[in-house]
């Protein structure tokens, strides 16, 4: 069945994928509303971010690049120390490598500070879209629409449905109830919970380390734990990750007690050059963070008229900064199928609509899935935890070739194939040793006369 209503987007949560949402939604005049369960989509909670060159581009095309260097910083250097002495093991190359591979620099931003820019940057009419205090609770889809039902009793009517609500995704225990045509209740338990936990984070921030270099990072590894330094221009961010003795489902809420004793039992590590972790935590300020780490993946992104982006269908470990970025190229690549879908048809079926999502969910499959491994792989590199990982971290022979493997191997074609919003100029893009795969179409055609 045709629908004759005019074309509109419910976005389920205004999160970091959510923002860059309305960003394009609002470039592409699609009509969308955004369902944020929070009082407010500036969220002050988090930590670092890293911001990998794809994304520098896409931020370009979205006219936001150059505002955005107020709150970004190169990130260039990387060591990894001794944890019982702060001596260097190994400078990683390998940012810098990545870096002048495809042009843009490896940056970072405070992830607060982001949230606030991507809010602040965008029209007064797309900020009249973020519905707030709206917390998903209900989805039913027809022949030709959704309905979204909020906690507050509100109903959101529209063409489909993105979810964009992280990691705990309302959305997608919704959309696997509907595929199964069953309750939320009688879901099987691997798709109630379908992450893994296996490490713990602790996070933080401290003033600047002045005997530090700026824009460097510090890691180490010890019988399953690894440290963070990275040492900004106005902060230094720190992280210290745990393993689990066993891996779980269930997510623990950490209290002060719990980073006191984290402290005790680990505080002799040393997270770099003359400073312990005992040192660091004395130094803190603001806000800190103690949260479990989820990790996996998601195969089946839609179902009907509901498509799932962003942590929802994928949570990586944060060792290699990868969770933000890629959410964004879901989000860019969904969004270019489905304008293409519109161009040709305003009030596609279903089962067009259905085609769409197809396409976005197998275009993501292969990239989501690298990306995937490779988070899983940093941090057990480098904290130990088998004997595999150990032989390899430790005697450092295929630890030099991994990082050109991983960033020739698997993070360079990554980078090189994300798609770029096809429809937005790039107003320019920097000399880079190896070439773009993805181009705007007007770019296309200039490029081929
Ligand atoms: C508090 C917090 C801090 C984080 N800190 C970091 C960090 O420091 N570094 C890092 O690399 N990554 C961090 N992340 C993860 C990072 O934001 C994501 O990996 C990535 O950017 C993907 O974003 P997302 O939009 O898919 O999910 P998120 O950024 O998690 O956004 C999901 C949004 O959906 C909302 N939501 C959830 N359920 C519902 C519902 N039922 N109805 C309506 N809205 C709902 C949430 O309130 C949230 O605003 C953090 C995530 C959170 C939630
Ligand atoms: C879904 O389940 C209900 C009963 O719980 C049943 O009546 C209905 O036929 C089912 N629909 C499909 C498509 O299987």
């Amino acid at each position: 069945m045709e629908s004759h209503k005019p074309f509109r987007v419910v976005i389920a949560g205004c999160g970091l994928v959510g923002l860059i949402a309305a960003h394009i939604f609002s470039k592409a005049k699609i009509d969308f509303v955004i369902l944020e369960r929070y009082e407010s989509p500036l969220s002050t909670r988090g930590t670092i971010l890293a911001i990998w060159p794809q994304t520098c581009r896409i931020l370009n095309q979205l006219g936001l690049l150059e505002a955005a260097q107020s709150i970004l910083e190169v990130v260039e250097t990387s060591y990894v120390i001794s944890p019982e002495n702060g001596k260097i093991r190994m400078k990683d190359k390998i940012l810098s490598m990545l870096g002048q591979n495809h042009g843009y620099k490896i940056k970072c931003c405070h992830r607060p500070e982001m949230i606030k820019f991507l809010y602040d940057s965008l029209p007064e009419d797309a900020k009249a879209r973020i519905l707030t205090k709206k917390c998903v609770k209900d989805i039913s889809v027809s022949d030709d629409g959704v309905e979204v039902v909020c906690d507050d009793g509100s109903t959101h009517q529209g063409s489909i449905v993105i979810g964009a609500d992280g990691v705990r995704s309302r959305v997608r225990l919704l959309t696997q109830a509907l595929r199964a045509n069953t309750t939320l209740e009688k879901l099987p338990e691997d798709q109630k919970a379908p992450y893994t936990i296996s490490y713990r984070m602790y996070f933080g921030v401290t003033p600047v380390f002045k005997d530090l270099g700026t824009g460097v990072r510090y890691d180490t590894g010890h019988n399953g734990l690894t440290t963070q330094i990275i040492n900004g221009k106005n902060r230094a961010w720190i992280g210290v990750y745990e393993k689990l003795d066993h891996p779980t489902t269930k997510a623990t809420r950490y209290t002060e007690a719990d980073k006191k004793a984290l402290v005790e039992k680990w505080g002799h590590i040393v997270m770099a050059p003359g400073w312990t972790f005992r040192d660091v935590y004395a130094l803190q300020e603001g806000e800190t963070g103690f949260i479990d780490l989820e990790e996996g993946l998601i195969d089946q992104r839609y179902h009907k008229r509901i498509v799932l982006v962003g942590d929802a269908i994928r949570k990586l470990d944060p060792h290699a900064g990868l969770g933000f970025n890629n959410g964004i190229t879901d989000i860019v690549a969904l969004a270019n199928s489905l304008r293409r879908m519109l161009d040709e048809n305003k009030s596609p079926s279903t089962q067009s609509i259905e085609k769409v999502f197809e396409e976005y969910q197998t275009t993501r499959a292969k990239d989501t899935k690298d990306m995937s491994e490779l988070s899983m792989l940093l941090p057990r590199l480098l904290a130990w935890p088998t004997w595999k990982y150990k032989v390899v971290a430790r005697y450092g022979l295929p630890y030099l070739p991994l990082t050109t493997y991983v960033a020739k191997g698997i993070m360079g074609p990554s980078i090189l194939s994300a798609p770029v919003i096809e429809w937005l100029d790039e107003s320019s893009l920097p000399p880079s040793k190896t070439p773009w795969k993805n181009f705007p179409t007007s770019q296309i055609k200039e490029v081929s006369g």
